[in-house]
């Protein structure tokens, strides 16, 4: 069957049709799908009835796996490949550390040395109505700016952690992030290695600027997060059961909504490939 490719959004994204990820695919396939990749910034494969395992082979196609020592409480205990993004409790009923995960825009991995540069995010249990992700296009975000605005930003640092925002920052979980996850400074502006463009690199988890303080770095983040999340930049994907996301994460921001019922099950579970290194930790 050939490969089809239609469009998600204006701003970003696509449907990758005609493939089959339980099996392997050729390198001309992986290639279109890879070119696809770099033009799009996330990629969407429906009905993929497939495992773990070909979860895990498909993914290593785009490099190297992150096996998540930066966030072992939500690993699958059998595969360090693996991240759980769940809101099922653990065993003895405590919620699950994973339930708001991503509730923020971001782009993950931001706050470590090797920031990724995809992530595959499979859809295994799907609330009947919400349960929603955002994207959005960074190299857009970017490109929008004024020459003023761009001059301005380009040497700047922004400093990310692990922490969420959504929770409360004294339990265990937080805790233990920010404690395995030193501050790290990114630079807002980043250059794609695949492409050659640059693109906007912030989001909610960045709180301060480097060698500024959090009242000067405030409204700076917060119009450029505001003005990186402008409805038609953006790409608002409605999960269904075996749904498989790859999204390059040098490019896009993107966004768990939260906007389900409590009682219904979300339950997806995510490859993290690596990215090129870049950031320095701040002390
Ligand atoms: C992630 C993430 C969003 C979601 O898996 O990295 O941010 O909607 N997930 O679950
Ligand atoms: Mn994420």
């Amino acid at each position: 069957m050939p490969i089809t490719v239609r469009p998600l959004s204006h701003a970003l994204g696509a449907e990758i049709q005609g493939v089959d990820l339980a099996r392997s695919l050729s390198n001309a396939e992986f290639d279109q799908i890879h070119r696809t990749f770099l033009e799009k910034g996330i990629l969407l494969f429906r009905d993929q009835k497939i495992t773990r395992e070909q979860h895990i082979a498909f993914s290593r196609r785009f490099g190297e796996l992150d096996r998540h020592d930066s966030l072992p409480r939500d690993r699958h205990p059998d595969h360090p490949e693996l991240l759980l993004v769940t809101n099922v409790p653990e065993e003895g009923g405590k919620e699950s550390a994973s339930k708001y995960t991503g509730q923020q825009w971001h782009s993950d991995m931001s706050f470590t040395l090797e920031p990724s540069l995809g992530s595959l995010l499979r859809g295994i249990a799907i609330p009947p109505v919400g349960g929603d992700t955002m994207f959005t296009n960074m190299y857009l975000a970017y490109d929008t700016l004024s020459d003023g605005m761009k001059k301005m930003i380009e040497p700047l640092y922004a400093i990310h952690t692990g922490r969420r925002k959504v929770t409360d920052p004294n339990t265990a979980r937080e805790r233990e992030q920010t404690r395995i996850n030193p501050p790290i400074a990114q630079p807002i502006v980043r250059v794609h290695p695949e492409t050659g463009r640059k693109a906007l690199y912030i989001g909610e988890k960045v709180s301060c600027l480097v060698d500024m303080t959090p009242e000067e770095s405030k409204p700076l983040i917060d119009y450029l997060v505001k003005h990186a999340t402008r409805p038609q930049f953006c790409y608002r994907h409605q999960w269904k059961q075996d749904d498989i996301i790859l999204w390059d994460n040098r490019c896009t921001m993107h966004i768990a909504l939260g906007d389900y019922a409590d009682g219904e099950t979300r339950h997806l579970e995510r490859t993290t490939v690596k990215g090129t290194p870049s950031g320095y930790y701040l002390q």
